[in-house]
């Protein structure tokens, strides 16, 4: 059986620990993996605009010695003229060894995996799930703390859209002693379907706050967040609310000095610039680290399916 990557939960807490291992091997020792995946084709197929998420699968693509082929936008594919992501699927199939797609409705790529005969990646569906983005962030997690239990995390912004929230805390709740603070505007909390599912089945100690500092002492993480301007229905509950939370050093004030701030990119104005120099920033590691965990998991399916040694 072929295996994809939908949900970060097709992935086992055992995987994950591998695929963090690959990757610290591979940030060690690069020229052992130059060759790895010569011959072989990774499509991205992105129906919705992406800098770190596309580039990242194709340098890593191309740093195992292999090639990319793909589309940027749905408009320059054949879905412009109504074809099925289940018929892109098939046809991409007959010409690449992996996909990575990223598709503006949710359950999109699972309709791919369905369909394909190659390994699909989700590269993000709607405000559903991004689970190679929380590779890249649990990387960053232990890479920074060595460890990925007993950590309080902030998450702040868009809780209710942003699909790197979603799949992050699905992933942590996996580890022991996990704290989570959900920080964000009434409109903007947290799905029921994460907070129901996965916190409180999970038994997982959480408190709802509209305030930023409030928790800020405790935190080992804090996850920025964008509001997702194309996720809403109207762009007036979008202007109201996208400058809720902007972090500046004051805000800081009683953080940890080893807090970790992070950020799946792109930021609008969540994170003044100021915090850039602060050594707690994380976020451009994080874009770092999502190249090396993605060729660890292209290395890992392609390898699972056969394709490479
Ligand atoms: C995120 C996404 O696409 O969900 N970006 C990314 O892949 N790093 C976050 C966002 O767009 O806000």
């Amino acid at each position: 059986m072929i295996k994809h990557v939908i949900d970060i939960l097709d992935l086992s807490v055992d995987e994950i620990d591998g695929l963090i291992k690959c990757a610290d091997d591979i940030i060690a020792n690069p020229e052992k993996y130059a060759h790895k995946c010569s011959g072989k084709k990774l499509a991205t197929l992105f129906f919705e605009p992406s800098t770190r998420t596309r580039l990242s699968f194709e340098a890593a693509m191309y740093e195992l010695g292999g090639n990319v082929l793909g589309f940027s936008e749905a408009q320059s594919s054949s879905a412009a003229k109504g074809e099925s992501v289940a018929d892109t699927a098939k046809t991409v199939s007959c010409y690449a060894d992996i996909i990575a797609m990223r598709h503006p409705k949710e359950g999109a790529p699972m309709v791919a995996a369905q369909n394909a005969s190659i390994p699909v990646i989700n590269a993000g569906d709607g405000g559903h799930f991004h689970p190679t983005q929380t590779l890249a962030d649990l990387l960053t997690i232990h890479r920074e703390k060595g460890r990925l239990d007993n950590l309080t995390v902030g998450f702040c912004g868009d809780l209710k859209f942003g699909r790197t929230v979603h799949s992050l805390i699905g992933a942590l709740a996996r580890y022991s002693g996990l704290k989570v603070v959900l920080i964000s505007p009434e409109e903007l909390k947290l799905p029921s379907y994460v907070k129901n599912d996965v916190l409180k089945k999970g038994g997982i100690e959480y408190v709802q706050t509209a305030s930023l500092e409030e928790h800020m002492p405790e935190l080992d993480i804090l996850y920025m967040t964008r509001v997702q301007r194309e996720r809403f229905f109207n762009e007036e509950d979008y202007l109201r609310l996208k400058d809720s939370y902007i972090l500046t050093p004051e805000k800081l004030a009683g953080a940890k000095s080893d807090l970790s701030i992070m950020h799946p990119l792109p930021r609008v104005n969540e994170i003044s610039v100021e915090i850039d120099k602060d050594p707690r920033a994380c976020y451009f590691k994080q874009v770092l680290n999502g190249k090396y965990i993605r060729m660890a998991l292209i290395l890992k399916l392609l390898k699972e399916a056969g394709t490479i040694d």
